[in-house]
């Protein structure tokens, strides 16, 4: 007999080690988290499967679904997701998303979801990773920039610079998504996130998230169009993880890591990252994504 119950900190125990990696960590110690949905699949009193969401603002996010392999294909993946899509439902979400990175496992997946009514899959970024390992002894040593451009903490550009940066912002400077003011300066980076003068203007940023204390995010990167092309952008990257890799309070061994994630139409965006970065990166691949609207 087949059932599917919600789990708690306790209840989720057996099923813990079917969860990717990184998912495991959160679930344990702590209050439940309210946002969290998971799910745990019962035959015959055994554990079977288990099904993991994240309820975000206005939509749901399935971020893992696995039944263990002797009990495949006997319908606990689609009872187990038809659980979650009817809870993110009940919890008033209108969609229900999946971002995934394809291996091996993917076709049956996909293919479960497919059947179950979600859109077709598409790629939706690409990721690329690099290290301290794979570039502070090497290329990022080399690549420095001269004056007249002076790179510094993106925390020690003044107020009346910022004002600057978003008047020309109104004006179309830049995109709103490569808008450097949409955070407040404390939440970027303080280390690692940049901003670029030129000849005493601020002409470019590169502003990083902190993940983990051995991972970063890139999360903007800007240069002024006239300075586009010019090479400027690796020189930011590299400037970031030299002083990534020699921070002192986060230095681990040199293993971190940091990643950007580029829009798969932003073509130009992809070509500049793969040209950019011949053999540098420790790890690239593509997400894909899909979604199913849900009832009301
Ligand atoms: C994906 C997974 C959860 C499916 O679980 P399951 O219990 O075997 O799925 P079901 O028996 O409910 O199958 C439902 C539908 O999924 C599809 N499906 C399941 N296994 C499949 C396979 N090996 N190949 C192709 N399609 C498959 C079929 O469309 C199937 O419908 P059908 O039986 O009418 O043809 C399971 O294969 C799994 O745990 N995979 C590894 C984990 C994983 O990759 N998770 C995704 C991470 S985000």
């Amino acid at each position: 007999m087949l059932t599917i119950q919600i789990l708690d900190k306790v209840s989720v125990l057996p099923y813990l080690l079917m969860l990717a990696p990184g998912l495991r960590h959160p679930l344990l110690g702590g209050e439940d988290d309210a946002a969290q949905i998971v799910l745990g699949a019962t035959f015959w009193g055994q554990p079977a499967g288990v099904a993991i969401a994240y309820r975000g603002a206005d939509s749901a996010r399935l971020l893992d679904i696995y039944v263990l392999p002797s009990y495949r294909q006997a319908g606990i993946g689609r009872a187990l997701l038809a659980a979650v899509e009817e809870a993110c439902r009940l919890a008033g979400k209108s969609r229900v998303q999946a971002l995934y990175c394809p291996n091996e496992q993917t076709p049956a997946f996909e293919a479960l979801l497919v059947k179950e009514g979600w859109a077709a899959p598409l790629v939706r970024s690409r990721v690329y990773w690099t290290s301290c390992s794979a570039g502070y002894d090497g290329w990022a040593q080399r690549y420095r920039f001269r004056a007249p451009y002076e790179p510094v903490l993106w925390a020690e550009i003044s107020e009346a610079e910022r004002q600057v940066i978003a008047r020309r912002g109104e004006g179309g400077w830049y995109p709103p998504h490569l808008d450097p003011l949409t955070r407040p300066t404390g939440d970027w980076d303080p280390k690692t996130s940049l901003g670029l003068r030129y000849k005493g203007e601020v002409v470019g940023w590169l502003l990083t998230l902190r993940e983990a204390p051995d991972q970063i995010r890139v999360e903007i990167m800007f240069v002024d169009p006239p300075l586009q092309r010019l090479g400027r952008g690796i020189l930011l990257i590299c400037e970031m993880i030299r002083r990534y890799c020699n921070d002192g309070e986060y230095a681990g061994g040199c293993n971190e890591h940091c990643y950007w994630r580029v829009d798969a139409a932003n073509e130009g965006m992809i070509r500049w990252s793969q040209r950019s970065f011949p053999g540098r990166f420790t790890d690239e691949y593509e997400e894909w994504y899909t979604e199913k609207i849900l009832d009301p």
